[in-house]
């Protein structure tokens, strides 16, 4: 598995490399977006609205600075393939959703400074959203020189410096650090990895605080979850992951989650919880989306029995921890 990944990573930096070297001259319809100027706004395939020309290159580039990461959205997408000519059993099945041999838009971040792609886009199946993980990225669009074109795509730019985490109280003594509030009005809401729904920027960490009041804790429940990785997650085996923890400082004793875990649910044991998301430079996932809750710290289970049931409630309580011991032992003996 781990070999077959390193495998597809290898292509496609080779892909990469050879696709940025390949331009030779701007083309009049490059342009170059500066945060400076607009903070968000829209751009379009060239004659948007029309049909777009065949052997085109047009180069988009973003460009922020300091903390801000540009996010795309498109809005529409309708690019030439020339699948759509052959009928199905003269092409090869290879080609077929292959973006190398149609129209395509591709997207280029800098990791550790150089140019990798994200990925190419064809077709008419409206891409994600994109992140830069640093101020800029660059998008290529490409029209073949036997194109019969098509709408071509719309799109909406942005700069952001909270990576599209909108809940929360942004702190800035961390580039991506967020904190939640337990208060009268707001004991529960929602966060997210950073471009969520898209696929989160690579070499980005971001911290979500959670501070309940005495008495509370929280319970976060990821309704989706999907973070690139193989148990134990550790980041030598090239895994992104999610770490808790019921201290701003690492808990050794607590897990590190990461694959799919749809419907994990955590909780802290007192006030305080530090959920933390961390993505290498490698590969892509559409990360988190969670729910939280602020409750009461359970009250001790033999205590709530004795109050409903005080005639019984002495023996409750230790009966009810042996059972739990032998279901325990019996869990144990059975995974061996
Ligand atoms: C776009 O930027 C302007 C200021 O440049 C700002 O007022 C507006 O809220 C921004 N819109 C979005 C959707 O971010
Ligand atoms: C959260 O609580 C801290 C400490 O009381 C306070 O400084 C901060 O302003 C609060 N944030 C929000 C959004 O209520
Ligand atoms: C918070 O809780 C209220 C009441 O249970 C619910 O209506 C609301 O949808 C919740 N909000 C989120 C973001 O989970």
């Amino acid at each position: 598995m781990e070999y077959k990944l390193f495998f597809i990573s290898f292509i496609s930096l080779t892909i990469t490399d050879v696709a940025w070297g390949r331009r030779k001259s701007a083309s009049a319809c490059d342009q170059t977006f500066v945060s400076d100027i607009a903070k968000n706004g829209t751009f379009t395939s060239p004659n948007y609205g029309g049909i777009y020309p065949a052997g085109l290159h047009c180069r988009y580039e973003f460009r922020g600075v300091g903390r801000q990461r540009v996010q795309i959205i498109f809005t529409d997408f309708n690019l030439y393939h020339p699948h759509e000519d052959s009928p199905e059993h003269n092409f090869p099945t290879w080609q077929q959703f292959s973006c190398e041999v149609a129209d395509r838009i591709a997207a280029y971040v800098t990791v550790n400074g150089r140019k990798e792609k994200i990925d190419d886009y064809c077709g008419i199946i409206k891409p994600k959203e994109l992140m830069s993980n640093g101020a800029t990225i660059t998008i290529d669009f490409f029209s073949l020189g036997s194109s019969k074109g098509g709408r071509g795509f719309s799109a909406k730019f942005a700069f952001v410096e909270n990576f599209g985490i909108t809940v929360g109280e942004q702190l800035i003594t961390h580039p991506c650090l967020f904190r939640f509030n337990s208060t009268d009005n707001s004991r529960n809401g929602s966060f997210w990895s950073p471009n969520f729904p898209g696929f989160y920027p690579r070499s980005t960490e971001c911290h979500y605080l959670f501070y309940g009041r005495p008495g509370e804790k929280v319970r976060i429940t990821f309704d989706t979850f999907d973070v690139e990785g193989f148990p134990p997650c550790a980041s030598n085996q090239q895994s992104d992951y999610v770490e808790v923890s019921n201290y701003m400082t690492v808990d050794r004793k607590m897990p590190r989650y990461c694959g799919n875990q749809d419907g994990l649910v955590l909780e802290s044991e007192n006030q305080f919880y530090r959920v933390s998301f961390k993505a290498n430079d490698r590969f892509d996932s559409t990360g988190f989306y969670a729910t939280y809750r602020f409750i009461p710290v359970a009250v001790p289970v033999s205590v709530t029995r004795r109050q409903e049931t005080p005639n019984r409630g002495t023996t409750i309580g230790p009966h009810w921890t042996l059972s739990t011991l032998f279901v325990c032992l019996a869990a144990g003996v059975l995974s061996r």
